[in-house]
């Protein structure tokens, strides 16, 4: 029986790239998310000490943090085109276009760094990382609301 409490879902919402009932997706954005507040800390740090340690590691919190942002676009990208419940949403598109900003800034981050060495952390790459924690910020906040209020990849049983 339907809720008279609850619209009626007229098509599916739930994850169709996860294992045992959980969306994959959702278990890979963590670690773009601490990996991307690392950077900045990790900036911060060379900033305040001068330590080149800090400036190393930011090196590898930034690739790892936009690798693993890519594999996330990537199962977040399967879910759009495998669930056309999901794919007929405008939110889901909206998020979709802010990871692509993330991506393009932390993927921008690792590169010149990969390039200019430790010379690259200050300024560039600190300014850099404080907008890739903006835009994490961003795309990670409008990707919970797309679960948490809009229902977008869960499994709900009408009743
Ligand atoms: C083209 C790229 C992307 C698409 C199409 C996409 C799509 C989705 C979809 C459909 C959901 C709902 C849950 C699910 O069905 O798995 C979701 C949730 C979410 N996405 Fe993305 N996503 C993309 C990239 C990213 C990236 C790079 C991040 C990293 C910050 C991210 C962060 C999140 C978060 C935090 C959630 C909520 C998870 C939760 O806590 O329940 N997404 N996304």
């Amino acid at each position: 029986m339907v809720s008279p409490l609850r619209p009626r879902r007229d098509y599916e919402l739930k994850s169709v790239v996860a294992v045992a009932g959980h969306p994959v997706h959702v278990m890979l954005v963590n670690f773009p998310i601490a990996l991307t507040s690392a950077t900045l800390g990790s900036d911060l740090f060379y900033w305040w000490s001068g330590d080149a340690f800090f400036a190393r590691t930011a090196l590898w919190t930034s690739g790892w943090g936009f690798a693993l942002g890519v594999a996330s676009a990537v199962s977040g990208s399967a879910e759009l085109i495998l669930a056309p419940g999901i794919r007929r949403r405008p939110e889901v598109w909206s998020h979709a276009i802010a990871a692509m900003m993330l991506l393009a800034v932390i993927g921008a981050n690792w590169a010149l760094r990969l390039v200019y060495g430790i010379e690259a952390a200050l300024p560039w790459g600190l300014f850099l990382s404080f907008l890739g924690f903006g835009a994490v910020g961003l795309a990670g906040w409008h990707g919970g609301k797309l679960v948490f209020e809009h229902q977008i990849g869960m499994e709900i049983e009408e009743r």
